[in-house]
């Protein structure tokens, strides 16, 4: 069996966190290598979502595993329909460690891609399921949970991220 590989994640101050993912052409085994390396490295992280630029892959995939649910891989995805209705959860992202706030996001969420096996679907998510599609999402235009913050509480967060960095 072939080793599992870990890829190192990237942190806030990462110009690559910043940038838009490139469309995947071909689903190919490279790409289902690339979603096997991330489903490893978000385990291994403890984590429910990762995105291919949070390892510095500038690609459109990312994947998702919660609690009691298969892994889910999503290749290419665009968000068909976002609800009007939104929900606040309090978040946090493997790229931002030790920071959990509050995001306010559409509550439901359709998302169309592709698996890993180059398969077209399509999802309905609500609930947390529909909060990390929709962070993760985020990921591949170079956003951040914290661009969806108002400017007031964006300031306070980054301050505290500073804080505990000089420590
Ligand atoms: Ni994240």
């Amino acid at each position: 069996m072939e080793k599992m590989e870990k890829m190192e994640i990237l942190i806030l101050g990462n110009e690559l966190l910043r940038q838009k993912a490139e469309q995947i052409t071909r689903i190919n085994g490279e790409i289902a290598h690339v979603a096997d390396t991330l489903l490893n490295t978000l385990h291994l992280g403890k984590g429910v979502g990762l995105a291919g630029p949070q390892v510095g892959v500038m690609k459109r995939i990312f994947v998702v595993h919660l609690d009691k649910d298969v892994p889910r891989v999503f290749i290419n995805p665009s968000l068909l329909e976002t609800s009007e209705e939104t929900v606040k959860y309090e978040e946090g992202c493997l790229s931002i460690p030790g920071v959990w706030v509050e995001v306010i996001r559409p509550k439901t969420v359709r998302i169309q891609a592709w698996n890993e096996q180059g398969r077209p679907f399509t999802q309905d998510a609500d609930g947390i399921l529909a909060r990390v599609i929709l962070h993760e999402f985020d990921h591949l235009e170079g956003t951040l949970f914290i661009d969806r913050l108002s400017p007031a509480k964006r300031k306070r967060i980054l301050a505290k991220i500073e804080k505990q960095r000089r420590v």
